[in-house]
């Protein structure tokens, strides 16, 4: 079944725990920890210290939209994450940073803006547990899906069977069919889901499950 990844980017962060909480309840895997810097996205959220300050077993799935993403993985990993993507734009020494969150305890992922060919990953496909494919311009939720996502799922899953993939942005009852049949793992969801009126059912609507 198609795992979902709730984007804390849209939760109540005034009430985040609580927030959490609820999507436990609710029956989400993972938790999408969005980090952003001003720099490699316009917007800034979280850092280690807010991850450290949120109780949970859910599995912490940490979107790093930073420059230098090298100086920060040991403290992120401190603080509680399981798995760490970095965005192949932001990294000179791509294998290096992959081999170095490993190295501290971690799954590790990269992760591809809309307009970054899924071809720059030829080389480090073998060496990652996921691949993040952005069907939005990071840096703030609630944006409308691009249509190319699903063919860069397909042309990923074609690169590497059983490499697992995630999709972030703009994931709605109706992008997620189009994402699903590409063969996704992971779906984030943020806006779509942490608004919804009936959030079990929305979760149901991202999953292809009636
Ligand atoms: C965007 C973030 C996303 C965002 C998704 O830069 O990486 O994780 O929270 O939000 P929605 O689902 O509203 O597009
Ligand atoms: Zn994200």
């Amino acid at each position: 079944m198609i795992k979902i990844s709730a984007s804390l980017l849209s939760a109540d962060f005034g009430n985040l725990q609580r927030d959490v909480d609820a999507l436990k309840e609710l029956g989400v895997e993972w938790l999408h920890i969005d980090v952003m810097d001003g720099h490699f996205v316009p917007n800034i959220t979280m850092g280690p210290v807010v991850l450290a300050g949120i109780k949970t077993d859910l599995f912490k799935d940490v979107h790093l939209m930073i420059e230098h993403p090298e100086r920060y993985i040991e403290a992120f990993v401190k603080a509680g994450a399981d798995s760490i993507t970095v965005h192949q734009e932001t990294c000179t020494h791509l294998h290096r940073v992959i081999q170095q969150i490993k190295q501290a305890g971690c799954k590790a992922a990269v992760s591809i803006n809309p307009a970054t060919p899924v071809s720059t990953l030829v080389d480090i496909i073998d060496f990652v547990d996921m691949v993040l494919v952005m069907s939005v311009n990071p840096g703030f939720s609630g944006q409308e899906f691009i249509e190319n996502a699903p063919a860069k799922i397909r042309a990923l899953k074609a690169m590497r069977l059983d490499l697992l993939i995630e999709v972030d942005g703009g994931i709605n009852a109706e992008t997620a069919p189009l994402v699903r049949d590409a063969g996704v793992d992971v779906i984030v969801s943020g806006s779509y889901l942490m608004s919804a009126a009936d959030r079990a059912e929305a979760v149901k609507a991202l999953r292809g499950v009636v």
